[in-house]
């Protein structure tokens, strides 16, 4: 569906009821990639998935940055009524769940960080970044969805379940052209959150698919050790999109986690 916002449309799924459970994608990617969490998810949560802004059926922001999408979350869940929320996204996602946690900690219930990390980009990487902008513009996504494919999934996936591949690279050949050009800017400009770890006071599951080679396992290690009481869950033979890659193991580590860190009798 679409909600309409202070700050545009945004696309929406949502399922389950109780506890709001805030799904926030990966680069370049949408709201789709939740389907297999959506299909299924914890009792006693109400699980909502948007498009990031620019993404899927999210009109753009005029500030691509991951401090305005943290705002502009605090904006979706104002528009629906929702006071507080466990904040769960994925790479990029992750990066903006901790944006998010920063800019209002007053609006998260819990964390769930998968496959992500808590330092900004390199000097290296921000270059290729805007290689990459360029490139996009002058080819369009498919080369983006191209150059991303390898270390999107994991080797395991890759060679045992070729529509999983074919699923992920078909979302990400999908998204604009001015969505990958803003998602670029707003990954290669976010801060570095490696000091907001320790701030973290809420209840935190950290999951990483082994394989993972674009955002690796000792990345998760990193953020796992700098937020007190958190959880680690690692993931054997899966990659980056740990989500649509193990969607059962994935399911169940995020249930068990709901179920002992978040009472559902109190909404
Ligand atoms: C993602 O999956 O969100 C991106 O690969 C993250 C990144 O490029 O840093």
């Amino acid at each position: 569906m679409i909600v309409h916002t202070a700050l545009g449309a945004v696309g929406l799924d949502e399922s389950g009821r109780g506890v709001p459970v805030l799904w926030l994608h990966g680069f370049p990617h949408d709201r789709s990639v939740w389907a297999p969490q959506l299909a299924s998810p914890a009792p006693g949560f109400r699980y909502l998935a948007p498009d990031l802004p620019g993404f899927g059926e999210s009109v753009q922001l005029p500030d691509p940055s991951l401090d305005a999408w943290a705002d502009w979350i605090a904006t979706l869940l104002d528009t629906l009524a929702i006071d507080r929320a466990v904040i769960a996204g994925l790479s990029m996602g992750g990066y903006l769940a901790l944006a998010f946690w920063r800019r209002h900690p007053g609006r998260v219930l819990a964390l769930v960080l998968a496959d992500t990390r808590a330092g900004a980009d390199s000097e290296e990487t921000r270059s290729k970044r805007r290689e990459r902008q360029g490139l996009v513009r002058a080819e369009g996504p498919g080369v983006i969805a191209d150059l991303m494919i390898p270390g999107m999934v994991g080797q395991t996936t890759r060679a045992e379940r070729p529509a999983v591949v074919a699923t992920i690279h078909a979302v990400m050949q999908r998204a604009s052209v001015a969505g990958i050009v803003d998602g670029l800017q707003a990954l290669m400009d976010r801060d570095d959150s490696t000091a907001t770890l320790a701030t973290v006071t809420v209840p935190t599951l950290v999951l990483c698919g082994e394989e993972d080679v674009l955002t690796p396992v000792a990345d998760s290690q990193l953020i796992a050790a700098g937020i007190a009481g958190s959880r680690l869950a690692l993931m054997p033979g899966v990659g980056h999109v740990s989500n649509i890659e193990a969607p059962e193991v994935f399911n169940a580590l995020l249930s068990d986690f709901l179920a002992a860190t978040i009472r559902t009798d109190k909404t």
